[in-house]
């Protein structure tokens, strides 16, 4: 049975990936800092502002055939306010922590000659963004992607990546309503987009999207892209 590994998965986009490679007949390991219902497959409690015992993590957790770099924070600082705290969460979730995790799969996926990463940025990597950290990790995501993508490539291994726009999760409701306002006047259907989806987009890059397409991002946006 082929195995998963999927961060941020207690709650919204990774919970609903998670549930999508269940559905799919993998066997799935959720890994998040908390979890607040229910846990899709085995379950593996890390913070991932631990960044130097992620080998060690990985290493117990074991081979994984996909690997998907979910789990993301934001906050709503001013941009010239930013609590150095705040800065060093988002910079060791959302860029540091999916780094080390992929240098750990990487090494047995290139001995077996196969496998997938997927990792989840954001619409946000190419606009501005209020939260000055989290769009300037969510852009490293993407070059993250493409250099793994070409360390890779002669190894078999395919790494991509998604760019949601606005969905309905715990993140999302965390906007100031001016925001979602202004993301939502952009958006072509004028709905938010259901975790569901952008979980259909995740499971197919890291499952079944044809072996050519690697170092892409694949848009999971409906047009929102605010100023
Ligand atoms: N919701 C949106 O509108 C939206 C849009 C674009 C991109 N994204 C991205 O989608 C991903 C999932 O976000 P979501 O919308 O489901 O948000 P969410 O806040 O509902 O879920 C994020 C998950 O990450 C986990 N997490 C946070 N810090 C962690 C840590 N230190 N260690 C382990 N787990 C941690 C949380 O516990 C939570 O389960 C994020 O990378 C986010 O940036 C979301």
């Amino acid at each position: 049975m082929r195995r998963v590994l999927v961060t941020g998965a207690g709650r919204g986009i990774g919970l609903a990936t998670a549930h999508a490679f269940a559905a799919a007949g993998w066997q799935v390991i959720s890994l998040d800092k908390e979890f607040a219902g229910e846990v899709v497959g085995e379950r593996v409690d890390f913070d991932l502002r631990r960044v130097e015992e992620i080998p060690a993590m990985a290493a117990a957790v074991g081979e994984v055939d996909t690997l998907v770099n979910n789990a993301g924070v934001l906050y709503c600082d001013p941009v010239d306010a930013i609590p150095e705290e705040h800065r060093r969460e988002i910079l060791a979730v959302n860029l540091e922590a999916p780094a080390a995790l992929i240098a750990a799969v990487a090494a047995g996926m290139k001995v077996r000659r196969r496998g997938r990463i997927v990792n989840v940025s954001s619409v946000s990597a190419f606009t501005g963004h209020p939260d000055l950290w989290y769009g300037i990790t969510k852009a490293g995501v993407l070059n993250l992607t493409k250099t793994w993508a070409r360390a890779l490539g002669p190894h078999g291994v395919l790494v991509n990546a998604v760019a949601p726009g606005p969905t309905r999760t715990r993140m999302y409701d965390q906007l100031p309503q001016s925001r979602r306002d202004e993301v939502m006047r952009a958006v072509y259907s004028g709905r938010v987009c259901e975790p569901e989806e952008v979980a259909a987009a995740i499971l197919w890059l890291g499952s079944a999207c044809p072996e050519y397409v690697s170092g892409v991002t694949l848009d999971v946006n409906n047009g929102s892209y605010p100023r």
